[in-house]
């Protein structure tokens, strides 16, 4: 990621006279999250921060997976003008590391005991040249299958636990007339269903040499080749309507009936807990197919920017605080369908689905089964998950061939 300098442009003056005239210590935020449930997460950090006395300045931009955010938040900082905070997620916080762009919130790190609350892997990626620069926010499931099992009731399918027991169910809820796979035709949905297809095809070691490591042979092997010719079929049961759905349209489709199954990350169980759905009743969460015994992690996490004022500087780090904090920790990630990301926090108030998350993840990371999403930007830098997803998408828009899929992956693997 390079950026160029631009000529200071009628947005980023017009930024520059509003953040001249606010007086009380404001922090500006970039996400995302703009779905039901994610906007009620968002919410609650908002009332935080003005229960602190920091005025809060929303810079949501629409859009799953963050790309359309990226590219707002690029103008912003080529401008001049960069909010305090925007989500910005594992490797890439390198990335902005290396433009000079980011704040160091040690202060905030030591003030709130983050060592001792977080495991090294979190604070590794928090951290650029050993200096905090982020904060996280949530650990995010990727492997899930929603499944709404009155839909499997209709067809007369039970819940899959394999590809083969995928397909069967599949079948089944095609025949009733109903869609099998609820799905939106996005570059970054089509790559999550991706890294789930790999994970249950091939299992969390080759995930890690084919996703992490990129090593070429794996991306290019049979086991490989398998994995598209899975995904082959399972485009075979996503409706006409899908290209550019987003995913919430896609989860409304599982939460309303229309559609059987969802492969999505767990801000998909936010869409069902703000649709008053429950777990085990009104819908399942189950591990993608095959992939039971492993958990592709996705940590959301706001990257702090250079702040010119002493105020705001003292803001950014209140939100620093208390986005660690377990009051925050506990009520977003009740809302966004995710689990806290630090320790400490009570369980009592998450569902089962949360708490098998929790469970999950904790036995995964003993027995090296966690594994980081290709898909939400936890596995390679951008450029190369970049190339990767164009190489997923145009396989599930058109009639590549597996093999010549594998290929392709293999050379966008080698993008710099
Ligand atoms: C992920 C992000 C989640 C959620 C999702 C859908 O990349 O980590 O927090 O926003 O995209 O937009």
């Amino acid at each position: 990621m390079k950026l160029q300098p631009l000529a200071l442009s009628a947005v980023a003056f017009a930024a520059a006279i509003a953040s001249a005239a606010h007086a009380a210590p404001q922090v500006e935020v970039l996400h995302y999250w703009t779905s039901g449930g994610e906007a009620k997460s968002a919410a609650e950090l908002k009332k935080i921060m003005e229960s602190k006395g920091v005025a809060w300045k929303d810079f949501a931009v629409a859009g799953g997976g963050g790309e359309n955010a990226m590219t707002a938040l690029k103008a912003r900082v080529m401008a001049g003008s960069a909010p305090t905070a925007a989500q910005i997620k594992g490797p890439s916080i390198q990335e902005w590391g290396q433009e000079g762009t980011l704040a160091n919130i040690d202060a905030a790190a030591t003030e709130g005991k983050w060592e001792t609350l977080l495991p090294p892997v979190v604070t590794n990626v928090m951290k650029y040249k050993g200096h905090f620069v982020a904060v996280p926010v949530n650990v995010h499931r990727v492997n899930w299958l929603y499944v709404n099992p009155a839909v499997l009731a209709k067809a007369g399918a039970k819940a899959p636990t394999n590809f083969a027991e995928f397909f069967d169910a599949a079948d089944k809820i095609k025949k009733a007339g109903l869609v099998a796979v609820a799905h939106g035709g996005q570059p970054w949905q089509d790559a999550t269903v991706f890294e789930s297809v790999v994970l249950g095809v091939g299992g969390a070691d080759f995930y890690k040499k084919s996703l992490v490591q990129l090593d070429q042979a794996s991306l290019t092997s049979p086991t490989m080749i398998k994995a598209f010719e899975t995904l082959a079929r399972i485009k075979t049961y996503i409706d006409k309507d899908a290209a550019g759905r987003d995913w919430n349209l896609a989860t409304a489709m599982v939460i309303n009936g229309k559609a059987g199954m969802q492969f999505m990350g767990d801000w998909a169980k936010g869409e069902f807990t703000a649709a008053g759905k429950v777990p085990g009743k009104d819908f399942l969460c189950l591990a993608a197919p095959g992939t039971d015994k492993a958990f592709t992690f996705n940590i959301d996490s706001l990257a702090m920017f250079k702040v010119k004022s002493a105020d705001d500087q003292k803001a950014q780090l209140t939100l620093a605080n208390a986005v660690m904090s377990p009051e925050f920790q506990e009520v977003f990630n009740l809302n966004k369908g995710s689990i806290p990301v630090r320790a400490g926090v009570s369980r009592t108030k998450f569902d089962s689905c949360a708490t098998r998350s929790m469970d999950d993840l904790a036995a995964t990371s003993k027995g090296n089964a966690l594994v980081p999403s290709l898909a939400h930007g936890m596995a390679v830098d951008s450029a190369k998950a970049g190339a990767i997803q164009d190489v997923i998408a145009k396989f599930m828009n058109s009639n590549m061939t597996p093999q010549a899929a594998a290929q392709a992956l293999a050379k966008a693997a080698k993008t710099m």
